[in-house]
């Protein structure tokens, strides 16, 4: 054992393969738990698009979180994991009518709705079963995360949401509709937020908003204020459980939640971010004209995010305790951009070694795809290697 992996265990499996220590998922979710209980009207529902590996969601779920749904699939994935659908938020700019009903023949707890489109469908499907949908509007605030431009969500020029100056007619829409109840107000900036700013102002724009409408004597029992939290990719083991009682903390100082009104969260990559590596065994190691390169089993179709982002996750050669050489870390796959890291420093580099990147539980084993007829990686837990 190097560090905090069972090498020995990894010996029989086949690389690349998705580990996921539970300790750090268990200590992530009771520090949620703690952080939580201290706010009597704040529930977390786990965002299922971060990671739906069963045995991930299993430990989530019985941890108590909700569950946070953007597509049949991952609304079949949370009932089959067990979360009580009345724990499940279903939201997704473009939901298909069979979507729409598996939500309802669940009696799932909200749809968060993207426009009056979607809205009108979802009062047909519902008035076709007999059924009031409890229906939240997911605003666009116009807010502006500091993070990668292919994760904000938040900005006008995004496709995400309603617009601050449309929600009073879509309000009175819902309000005329026979078969949908609109209950709240939804709000998600984008992803990998370490700026607190971003969220103070959010709060701000939630504040404004919710003064207008009251104004309008509309009551409004829930606010969802999505996810976005991020985690340390540079030192996953410094702080492997994210600073959870400061972002809540904000929400409490900076948001004006009236009381019989509950907050809402949808968080994701904070919750299992770091409790996940990609496991992987060197092939090779090729001297190239002035670099060498450490050519992994793992490619881009397991882990997309450096190649999608230009995401760093930081890697580590978990076998070898040699004397540190600079490697250019890739992938087998057909792709230029199947790199995994640049000029990073290994501890030397030898066929067969282990190589973990870290910090990929959250959108790695998800986003991994079949791309070169690859097999999709297995995922283990800490609990069934020992
Ligand atoms: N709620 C909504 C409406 C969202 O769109 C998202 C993420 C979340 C909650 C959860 O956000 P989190 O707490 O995980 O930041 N594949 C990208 C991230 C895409 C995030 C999409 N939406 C990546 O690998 O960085």
């Amino acid at each position: 054992m190097k560090g905090i992996f069972p090498i020995n265990k990894f010996r029989d499996l086949r690389t690349p393969f998705y580990y996921y220590d539970t300790k750090v998922l268990r200590d992530t979710l009771a520090c949620i738990h703690e952080e939580v209980a201290k706010y009597g009207n704040y529930a977390v529902h786990y965002a299922v698009k971060a990671n739906a590996n069963p045995k991930v969601l299993a430990i989530i779920r019985e941890n108590g979180l909700g569950a946070d749904c953007v597509s049949g699939g991952e609304i079949h994935a949370a009932i089959k994991a067990g979360f009580p659908a009345d724990k499940i938020v279903f939201a997704g700019v473009g939901k298909a009518d069979w979507e729409i009903n598996l939500g309802l023949d669940h009696d799932i707890f909200c749809f968060n709705v993207e426009s009056v489109p979607e809205l009108e469908i979802i009062n047909e499907l519902a008035g076709a079963k007999g059924k009031m949908a409890n229906v939240a509007f997911r605003i666009n605030p116009n807010v502006g995360a500091h993070t990668h431009a292919n994760i904000t969500t938040g900005l006008a020029e995004n496709k995400f949401g309603i617009s601050m100056q449309d929600i009073d007619h879509v309000i009175d829409v819902a309000q005329g509709m026979k078969n949908v109840c609109f209950i709240g107000l939804h709000f998600h900036i984008g992803s990998q937020i370490l700026d607190m700013g971003d969220f103070v102002a959010l709060c701000n724009r939630v504040n404004e908003l919710q003064d207008k409408l009251e104004a309008r004597r509309i009551r409004i029992n829930h606010i969802n204020v999505g996810g976005g939290l991020g985690i340390d990719y540079g030192h996953p083991n410094r702080q492997p459980v994210p600073d959870f009682q400061s972002y809540f903390e904000l929400y409490d100082n900076h948001l004006n939640l009236r009381p019989h009104q509950t907050l809402h969260f949808e968080l994701g990559r904070s919750v299992v971010g770091q409790c996940g590596s990609l496991i992987s065994r060197v092939l090779y190691v090729k001297q190239g004209t002035n670099k060498q390169f450490a050519i992994l089993d793992a490619g881009m179709t397991d882990l997309i995010r450096p190649a999608l982002y230009q995401a760093y996750h930081k890697i580590e050669n978990i076998t070898s305790d040699d004397q540190m050489q600079t490697y250019d870390v890739v992938g087998p796959i057909c792709e230029s951009s199947d790199v995994f890291g640049k000029a990073v420093d290994l501890n030397g580099v030898r066929r067969g070694d282990f190589i973990a990147l870290r910090s990929a539980g959250a959108y790695g084993e998800i986003m991994a795809s079949g791309y070169n007829c690859r097999e999709l990686p297995k995922g283990y837990t800490s609990d069934e290697l020992v």
